[in-house]
């Protein structure tokens, strides 16, 4: 089937000339373990697709998208990657933990570059905000081990701050911020926290559990903040009733989700498709199309098991070429080859209708790639991911050997610009997830996309 498909998808190459497209609700998911580049698909899709709002749903500040328009670099951690287009909304939801500071410093670099942010943006009441505990929380936290593991946090403060939503007591959303009791709300949860926190404490600094200091600052925030905060929930359920084309997008991967990902060593939010209509508030009826991201290969932040990483030569050249450095850490990325096996269970999770493969310029360079497409696990051939760490570290990657191609492809505009090796490979991958790829990533820019199919073309080769 995605052989057929793909092979249908060759002879398109005219993108360029597609009108209107009718995509009412459309949702970006990374199908990895984050970093897919899933800021340029969602930047390049607002335009392309006509889209009047974008949506960020879960996860917070320890998300970094990259967008690169022109000569000019953003980096993303707050704000949706919609924010760049004219005429289009940018929704924080509900499902996303607000860091009040980093979203306006954010703000606040943006309007310096020109970029008309206030008109753009609205924030949900109902979004949970990181306090200075949450942050000192998750630094001492991820001192300790899982299996002698440590899980390797981005320090934005972000599993605290879901464990307090969930623990509903000490929890304060954005809506309790603007309100009059907020400094008697402050002191309440700091209490809370001086004695939930004591066991931590030579991690936890004064100044983290301090009052007056917490609610001065964060009250400058609430005050900033105000004409941005509104009922997201229902203005984007009358979005969708009144036909307004919106996308949703994901923040780290379908493999780090907290539900379905590579448990304990994810993060805390439903980052694969499933957490669209639960972080939003829209119901699923109203998302008809998914775009999986993936990279040409795999990278990883932080800890958990990874089957096909290349702790060695290959990894290092891979995270050279493709620049494998965390957007909002600045740690190195674990590098290794394409995961088959993982990308095809993410993408069934997420209801992928279609692949977005980006860094196909990343694997052109290299002299041989490779594509993991089953595991080996305990001697016995298996194509799935196993649910327990322990035995996700234990599996051997079956891979199938590719000889590389070596041509610059950063320059490539349409399919018939990439060598066949080129085409075998990404003809596999398409085959392997069983989803077609719709567009093909050739370096950062905008203009270094090829859209190999129309949108809404595998529609009708599903049914032919
Ligand atoms: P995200 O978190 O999924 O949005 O991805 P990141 O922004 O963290 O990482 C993706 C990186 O790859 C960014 O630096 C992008 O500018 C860059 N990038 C995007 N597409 C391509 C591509 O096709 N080739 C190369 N070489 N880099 C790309
Ligand atoms: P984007 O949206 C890659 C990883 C961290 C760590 C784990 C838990 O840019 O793809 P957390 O701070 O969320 O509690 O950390 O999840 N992680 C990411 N890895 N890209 C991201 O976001 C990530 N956000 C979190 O490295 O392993
Ligand atoms: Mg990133």
């Amino acid at each position: 089937m995605g052989c057929l498909l793909w092979r249908m998808a060759w002879r398109v190459d005219a993108w360029m000339h597609v009108e209107t497209i009718t995509v009412p609700g459309t949702s970006v998911i990374g199908l990895q373990w984050g970093d897919e580049a899933k800021g340029k698909l969602v930047d390049l899709l607002s335009e392309r697709l006509h889209v009047d709002i974008v949506v960020r749903y879960q996860g917070g500040a320890n998300a970094g998208h990259t967008v690169v328009v022109g000569d000019a670099m953003y980096k993303l951690h707050q704000i949706p990657s919609g924010i760049l287009s004219d005429g289009v909304m940018n929704v924080i939801a509900p499902g996303v933990v607000l860091n009040p500071a980093v979203l306006l410093e954010e703000f606040d670099g943006l309007v310096a570059r020109g970029i008309p942010v206030a008109e753009r943006l609205m924030i949900s009441e109902r979004a949970h905000v990181v306090f200075p505990w949450h942050m000192a929380e998750d630094r001492a936290v991820n001192m300790e081990k899982v299996g002698g593991e440590g899980i390797g946090t981005t320090l934005r403060g972000i599993g605290p701050c879901y464990r307090d939503k969930y623990g509903r007591l000490s929890a304060i959303r954005l809506g309790d911020m603007v309100g009059s009791d907020f400094r008697e709300r402050i002191e309440e949860v700091v209490a809370i926290k001086r004695r939930t926190l004591a066991g931590y404490s030579a991690a936890i600094h004064d100044e983290e559990l301090d009052a007056a200091a917490i609610h001065d600052e964060y009250r400058r925030y609430a005050d900033r903040l105000l004409p941005l905060v509104g009922d997201t929930t229902t203005y984007l359920l009358d979005a969708v009733e009144a036909d307004r084309r919106i996308l949703y997008e994901g923040a780290q991967g379908a493999m780090l989700d907290i539900d379905h990902g590579t448990f304990p060593f994810v993060t805390s939010s439903n980052s694969s498709g499933v957490g669209v209509s639960s972080g939003t508030g829209v119901p699923c009826r109203w998302i008809n199309r998914v775009y999986g991201v993936i990279k040409s290969y795999t990278t990883r932040v932080g800890g958990g098991p990874f089957p096909t990483e290349q702790d060695n030569e290959v990894g290092q050249r891979i995270r050279e070429l493709g620049n494998e450095y965390g957007t909002t850490t600045g740690r190195p990325r674990r590098c290794g080859w394409f995961d088959a096996v993982a990308v095809r269970y993410a993408a069934r999770l997420s209801g992928v209708d279609v692949l977005s493969l980006m860094m196909l310029d990343v694997v052109s360079q290299l002299p041989e790639v490779k594509i993991c497409v089953a595991y080996e696990l305990d001697g016995k051939r298996i194509q799935y991911v196993p649910s327990r760490a322990a035995e996700l570290r234990r599996v051997k990657p079956v891979y199938e050997t590719f000889t590389g191609w070596q041509q610059d492809v950063t320059r490539a505009t349409k399919l018939d610009d990439l060598p066949a090796p080129a085409h075998k490979f990404l003809e596999r991958i398409s085959q392997l997830v069983g989803v077609p790829i719709e567009v093909i990533s050739v370096g950062p820019a905008r203009a270094q996309t090829i859209l190999a199919l129309q949108p809404g073309q595998h529609d009708d080769e599903r049914t032919s």
